[in-house]
């Protein structure tokens, strides 16, 4: 796999590599690179005319070996747009096509940026894009074509900004977040027979060595607490079940916790309601949301972030041998309350109850977000673009919302209600765990929200967001880490000094 490395410079002649260099529609290229070279400004005026490059913001011109640059390979023009493009969104994007353009090469980008409020800022923005492009799961390819070989080779970026070490205090934290949504990606991206529930506690406790104090609960424990619903899940898998408590205390001792919650089934079968075999191999991925806590923990231990925020996910695999649970099951669940198991599928609801009811009752959370790829109806209503949210405080609601605008993670508000409750009530326990075809994302968070008592709490449904992702300019990954950006700024954003 090829690796990145940047750094942030001032700006000197480089001696071989490419030269990066932004135009906007409503600029020269300025800066230093255009005052060490004087024909550059000749030189981006013909080309562009010839190409009809306008400087539209993404747009990319490049110009092999330019006569009168002495040393460079090439020449690459990146257009900014209007100054109106110029947004933090933008700069990550930009990022990201650069990391596309330059993988396998050495380049030097004029980041001097004139006219930009912050040319830090915008530099450590466009080093996160590309730290997110640059990411690659290769690990199981043992051959490799000769032009893959080549443009997998490592990646060298130096922004050469006005004032390096500014940008270096930028880029600090994004470094560590982009290292939470690569490692996210690669949890998601793990095939089944390798990340099963131990393996990924395995992966979890890893993160003792950034601070993170983890504590991982064996099935005897589990019993032994009474996470049965959690349990019934994993009782027809050969592999055994496990919950990760991750806690990061960067905020003030007496400060109340915030806990996120994820769904980590390693790979769910659908059990004996058992699932049509094509595609089913994409259900590795149903482990998205515990993949996502682990990222997060990841990125706000490594900037040490003012927070108390407890990651709690539920691991198990959903498997239909001889001891799995059969459709009329009933299941007393960790919070006493009773489920007619009535489609094996519907597990992830099952698993996350007993957690969240856990983390409730032991930590007395401020708020809690759960993350689960839990139904496919919500890829029916949302698509790939929006993670459905729900929620039962309107402040939760609104941050998230925010967060999602801010970091382009986006989420959309749906509804929940007396009626849609109504819809899981059972003849024979006190809940079943489907309502039927109708509203399956609703009644799906309504069953959750039996489980969270009066906590202010929020349901993320990333079936469609986590996994199998669409190729962007930031990823190119099947799992896309989705939602470690999104959760560090809502953290960020309202729960810091
Ligand atoms: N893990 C699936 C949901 C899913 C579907 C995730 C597609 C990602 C992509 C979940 O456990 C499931 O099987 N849900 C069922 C619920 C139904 C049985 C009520 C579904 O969506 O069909
Ligand atoms: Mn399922
Ligand atoms: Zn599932």
């Amino acid at each position: 796999m090829g690796t990145i490395s940047i750094g942030f410079e001032d700006f000197a002649k480089p001696e071989n590599g490419d030269l990066v260099v932004f135009v906007g529609e409503d600029m020269a290229a300025g800066g230093a690179a255009a005052a060490a070279y004087p024909e550059l400004g000749e030189l981006i005026g013909r080309v562009a005319a010839t190409e009809r490059f306008k400087g539209k913001s993404g747009g990319v011109l490049a110009v092999p070996a330019p006569a009168g640059l002495d040393g460079i390979d090439r020449l690459l023009v990146v257009g900014l747009g209007s100054e109106s493009d110029r947004t933090k969104g933008e700069w990550m994007k930009l990022g990201g096509i650069l990391a596309g353009k330059l993988s396998g090469r050495t380049a030097l980008v004029a980041a001097d940026l004139p006219g930009v409020d912050d040319p830090a800022e915008a530099a450590a923005e466009m080093a996160l894009g590309a730290r997110l492009r640059a990411y690659t799961f290769d690990r199981y390819k043992t051959k490799k074509k000769p032009e893959e070989a080549e443009s997998d080779g490592d990646t060298t970026l130096v922004f050469a900004c006005p004032d390096p070490e500014a940008a270096r205090r930028a880029d600090a934290p994004r470094s560590g977040l982009a290292a939470g949504v690569n490692l996210a990606r690669d949890l998601v991206n793990e095939p089944p027979n390798v990340l099963f529930p131990a393996e990924f506690a395995r992966r979890a406790e890893a993160l003792r060595e950034l601070g993170v104090a983890v504590e991982i609960l064996e099935e005897a424990d589990l019993l032994r607490i009474g996470m049965r619903a959690l349990l019934a899940v994993g009782q027809g898998s050969g592999h055994g079940s496990r919950v990760a408590i991750m806690r990061w205390n960067g905020g003030a001792a007496e400060a109340q916790p915030v806990a996120i919650v994820g769904k980590g089934v390693c790979f769910d079968s659908g059990g004996i309601s058992i699932k049509p075999s094509g595609g089913m191999e994409d259900m590795k991925g149903d482990m998205a949301g515990a993949a996502t806590v682990v990222g997060l923990m990841h990125a706000l231990a490594s900037r040490k972030a003012k927070a108390n925020v407890i990651g709690a996910i539920g691991l198990t695999e959903n498997m239909p041998d001889g001891a799995a649970q059969r459709p009329g099951d009933i299941i007393t669940t960790l919070s006493g309350q009773t489920v007619e198991m009535v489609n094996s599928d519907a597990e992830g609801r099952l698993v996350l109850g007993d957690v969240l009811w856990h983390v409730k009752e032991t930590y007395r959370p401020a708020f809690m977000v759960d993350l689960a790829t839990l139904t496919g109806a919500i890829l029916v209503a949302l698509g790939q673009e929006h993670a459905g949210l729900f929620a039962n405080d309107d402040t939760l609601a609104e941050n998230l919302l925010a967060a999602g605008r801010a970091t382009g993670e986006t989420v959309w508000r749906m509804p929940l209600g007396k009626a849609y409750d109504k819809m899981i009530d059972s003849k024979f326990a006190d809940m079943k765990n489907t309502g039927g075809r109708h509203g399956g994302s609703v009644t799906a968070a309504q069953f959750l929200k039996r489980y969270v008592g009066d906590v202010p709490w929020a349901h993320l449904d990333i079936a469609g967001t986590g996994m199998n992702a669409p190729a962007s300019d930031i990823n190119t990954s099947w799992g896309p880490g989705w939602g470690v950006r999104l959760l560090d700024r809502l953290v960020r954003d309202h729960y810091e000094g």
